[in-house]
């Protein structure tokens, strides 16, 4: 591989995690929808979700999370805000700088990634990059999604599953081999899958086609089973080779953060990789599936209860819509404040 950035890494500098204070159960949902408790729980392991309030976009899941991770660095300049969302406030312009400007931020670089639950990871990547070529030096990478805004709530295979949150890091310029440094950001999509998972209408084939949407095409959909069955071959795949581009072995993870789909898949992909459960992190029963924010908002709290601790040799993978995968790998630092 050549080495085309030298020693110079982006290393974790902090991490934070919010969600809108409204609880919804499964008994909620059942109250209104033909499934229950029993059926949510045993096919995706999800207990409850947070659910935006009215008027709550985005923009304010990710202002909070991104304070927060601020706050853990114990600095609050960066250059640059990265917002990996597939649910941004309005479709022109990007989310970012709006989050940016709330966080005393405006003037810095700011933008939005787009790769679904997968966002975060590609989040990564473009943060990574941006500091190796030296156009930054601290980076805040945001996950951040209002799903419940775009999930129809009629339909009981995703309205169950997909909620709202955010979490965030902080990054900046190290050295590849401190604690916190990013390893290699394996990536890839197969866009002869992309009808797999999908909002069809708003975009510019519908728009330009002239002609209203048809009914529930502003809805994201879903086919669950395939889903399912590329999920766990992806992560598992992507999981292999950042482990191996690190030069460990999977015995050596101490913690996996994959992204938090389903129960079953995070138990299949366990499976595979041989991690049991004590080695695997979950917050799937009290927050669902977060999309973008999933691996980051399990990463701040984790990190708050204790359940990751400076020293953890960590996985991270995600898989969604795209299709779209990745993973990479880390020693989780001790932060400031901790
Ligand atoms: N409550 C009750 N029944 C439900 C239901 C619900 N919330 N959702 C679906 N069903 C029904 C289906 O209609 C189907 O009924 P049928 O057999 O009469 O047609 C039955 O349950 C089985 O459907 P199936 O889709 O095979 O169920 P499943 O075990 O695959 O579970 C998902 C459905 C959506 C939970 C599962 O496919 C899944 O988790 N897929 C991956 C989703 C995911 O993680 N996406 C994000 C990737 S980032």
């Amino acid at each position: 591989m050549i080495e085309a950035f030298g020693e110079r890494a982006a290393v974790v500098a902090g991490v934070g995690g919010w969600v809108p204070p409204d609880v919804v159960t499964n008994d909620d949902l059942a109250a209104y929808l033909d499934t229950s408790d029993e059926w949510i729980r045993t096919r995706t392991g999800i207990r409850t979700r947070h659910r935006v309030s009215p008027g709550m976009a985005t923009s304010d899941l990710a202002v909070e999370a991104g304070r927060r991770a601020l706050d853990s660095s114990g600095d609050p300049r960066v250059d640059a805000v990265v917002l990996a969302t597939t649910t941004p406030d309005q479709l022109c312009p990007a989310t970012a700088p709006v989050v940016a400007a709330r966080l005393g931020l405006a003037g810095v670089a700011a933008f939005d990634v787009s790769a679904v639950c997968t966002g975060f990871l590609y989040g990564l990547a473009t943060a990574a990059g941006l500091i190796a070529a030296g156009t930054a030096e601290r980076v805040l990478l945001i996950g951040a999604d209002a799903f419940t805004t775009i999930v129809n709530p009629e339909d009981r295979s995703t309205a169950v599953i997909f909620a709202d949150g955010a979490g965030a890091v902080v990054l900046r310029a190290g050295h590849r081999d401190e604690p916190g440094a990013l390893g290699r950001v394996v990536l890839g999509t197969d866009g002869t899958l992309s009808h797999l998972i999908r909002v069809p209408a708003g975009g510019s084939r519908q728009r330009s086609l002239n002609r209203s949407h048809e009914p529930g095409e502003e809805f994201f959909q879903m086919d669950g089973r395939d889903t399912f069955r590329h999920a766990v071959e992806r992560m598992t795949a992507a999981s292999q080779q950042a482990v191996a581009s690190a030069g460990w072995s999977l015995a050596d993870v101490d913690r996996l953060a994959a992204h938090q789909a389903n129960a079953r898949i995070l138990t299949a992909v366990g499976e595979r990789l041989g991690i049991a459960a004590d080695r695997q992190l979950s917050n799937i029963a009290d927050v669902g599936n977060t999309g973008a924010a999933s691996i980051p908002l399990l990463l701040a709290q984790s990190h708050a209860d204790g359940t990751l601790a400076a020293g953890h040799r960590m996985l991270l993978t995600a898989f969604g819509g795209g299709l779209a995968w990745g993973a990479t790998t880390l020693t989780w630092p001790k932060l400031p404040g901790s």
